[in-house]
């Protein structure tokens, strides 16, 4: 599955986009499209205000002309829409995010936002979570502890390192742990539970929070799943 249909699903989800939006950009290499695309529709004379969600994203944003605000200066829950890509997708719209290691900064706007919509390719698409290591956002303090504390709850941590074997450090200065917990049969309990373990700062399981995903299919046709709108 290539980036033709990366760029379907973010071209597609980018129609929800309309003037005096404030809109919440993703991460990783679909959520790249969609930002792509706001960029033409700007170009194009499209208005809107974003908020990215690493700095990644915000350096493409930049880089295309995308007015982008300060998180600090948008009310609570004031973001209209977020485009954001995902690791895996089920057919309750629950999500696990952060392959690309934004997942704190994802989460937090993704809590802001009226509408997130999801955008991705067939592959990401599964009957139940789990088959993708859930990332887990760990503070360096005491992280051989936190993460003696996952394995406990059986997730098999395997920290995570950049190309050099240090450990990877996310945008907020944290560490990564991957863990396997193997198929998620509560992710709303799992999402919990991890996060009450002291140095885990958030994890990568989005639980009722996805509106729609959008996933391009092969073949060229789009396949919406879809979920009322958060109250
Ligand atoms: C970034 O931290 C992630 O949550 C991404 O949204 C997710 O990994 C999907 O990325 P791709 O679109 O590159 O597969």
């Amino acid at each position: 599955m290539g980036d033709d249909a990366k760029r379907r699903a973010g071209e597609e989800a980018v129609k929800l986009v309309e003037d005096g939006m404030l809109v919440g950009l993703g991460t990783g290499s679909t959520a790249y499209w969609a930002i792509m695309e706001i960029g033409r529709r700007v170009r194009e004379g499209l208005k809107i205000t974003a908020v990215p969600t690493s700095v990644r994203s915000e350096e493409l944003a930049r880089s295309l002309g995308i007015t982008l605000v300060p998180l600090d200066d948008i009310a609570p829950g004031g973001i209209d829409l977020t485009i954001d890509g995902a690791d895996e997708a089920d057919d309750d719209l629950n999500l696990i995010k952060g392959g690309g290691g934004a997942l704190l900064r994802e989460k937090i706007i993704a809590a802001h936002s009226k509408r997130l919509v999801i955008v991705a390719d067939a592959s990401k698409e599964v009957a139940a979570l789990g088959r993708f290591p859930l990332p887990v956002e760990i503070v360096p303090f005491g992280c051989k502890l936190t993460l003696e504390r996952l394995a406990e709850l059986g997730g098999h941590p395997e920290l995570r390192l950049s190309s050099g074997g240090e450990p990877y450090v996310t945008d907020n200065g944290n560490y990564i742990a991957d863990c396997r917990f193997g198929v998620i049969a509560d992710a709303a309990a799992l999402e919990t539970t991890l996060n009450l373990i002291p140095g885990v700062v958030e994890n990568g399981l989005f639980v009722g929070m996805a509106e729609r995903v959008i996933i391009a299919m092969e073949g060229g046709t789009i396949k919406s799943l879809t979920r009322s709108p958060q109250a």
